[in-house]
């Protein structure tokens, strides 16, 4: 098996009193995007500047491309980033900012892939005209432009689709379908499980800096593990769905349950709940990516 493009394992970063990243572990592979998703101050904002050597780590290790990263490290030229939110001359045209940009890092604008990062941002004829004129997703397309110059292997973007229209994140999900097409892999934070689902192959979900759950986002949205209900009568409830055989776990999760299944169907579950005499007023399914966000968005 090849060694994965991101590997971040027992990352840890503490602000004073704040433990910004616990102990977080997870890889990214070759050609994947993944989606870094937790609520506000879940630790992805630090855990990226960690990974384009923004910031040091207090423990842990973070590998980029087989290499440990380092601030200065020649690996970093090989990776594309959007971290702060980017910041553009607005009464120059897109393209003149592009190159501004890059000659202000001491390179030659012969040496900048801008074809690829031109076709794959896709701004057409506007790229002419000057920033103050762009919409929000023409602003974030000319920002992932940027990322593209050096023509990355990899892309480590901080809430790239965050304040876009629903057209507008259909372009930037265009936008790193050709980016990943191309063989680059991709990694981008969201709060926004919508998002995530709609951008990302693979998802990593964290909360307080540690991880939560991770995998393929089809697995974790396919696997329909679980129910949540709510009833008349929760602890009569309860103790039948234990009962019930293909009943994993019910865990209360007020004003209702959350009830995990493995092999028994929805509608036997509520046919044993009438039978025993509770009424059910809510039956909503959900998938295993839901239920690892859940909770943690109702923190913010
Ligand atoms: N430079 C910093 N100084 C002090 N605290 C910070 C700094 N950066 C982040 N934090 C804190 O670390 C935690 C995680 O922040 P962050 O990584 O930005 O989360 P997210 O991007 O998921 O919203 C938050 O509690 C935040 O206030
Ligand atoms: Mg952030």
């Amino acid at each position: 098996m090849a060694e994965p493009v991101i590997a971040v394992a027992g990352l840890t970063k503490r602000f004073g009193p704040v433990l910004a990243v616990d102990g977080l572990d997870f890889s990214v592979d070759e050609g994947q995007v993944c989606g870094l998703l937790g609520p506000n101050g879940a630790g992805k904002s630090t855990t990226l500047r960690v990974l384009v050597g923004l910031v040091f780590a207090d423990a842990g290790q973070v590998r980029l491309l087989g290499r440990p990263v380092r601030p200065g490290d020649a690996v970093l030229a090989r990776a594309g980033t959007m971290i702060e939110e980017s910041a553009f001359a607005p009464y120059l045209s897109g393209a003149r900012n592009l190159r501004l940009w890059w000659e202000a890092g001491g390179r030659r604008w012969e040496d900048a892939d801008a074809e690829t990062a031109l076709a794959v941002a896709d701004l057409g004829s506007a790229i002419d005209r000057k920033v103050k004129t762009y919409s929000q997703g023409m602003k974030q397309r000319l920002g992932l432009a940027r990322a593209l110059l050096s023509a990355p292997d990899v892309l480590v973007l901080d809430e790239p689709t965050s304040g876009l229209d629903p057209g507008e994140m259909r372009e930037v999900r265009q936008l790193l379908r050709r980016v990943s097409e191309r063989g680059a892999t991709v990694l981008l934070s969201s709060h926004l499980l919508a998002e995530v689902e709609q951008v990302c192959d693979h998802v990593v979900v964290m909360d307080k800096g540690k991880l939560v759950a991770a995998g393929p986002v089809q697995q974790l949205i396919g696997a329909s593990g679980s129910v949540y209900l709510e009833v008349t009568n929760v602890r009569r409830a309860t103790s039948t769905l234990k009962k019930v055989k293909g009943v994993t776990r019910v865990t209360p999760e007020p004003p209702g349950l959350a009830v995990e299944l493995d092999g028994v169907k929805r509608s036997e579950v509520v046919a044993a709940l009438v039978h025993a005499g509770v009424g059910v007023e809510t039956v909503t399914t959900r998938h295993r990516l839901e239920d690892a966000f859940l909770g943690l968005v109702g923190e913010e």
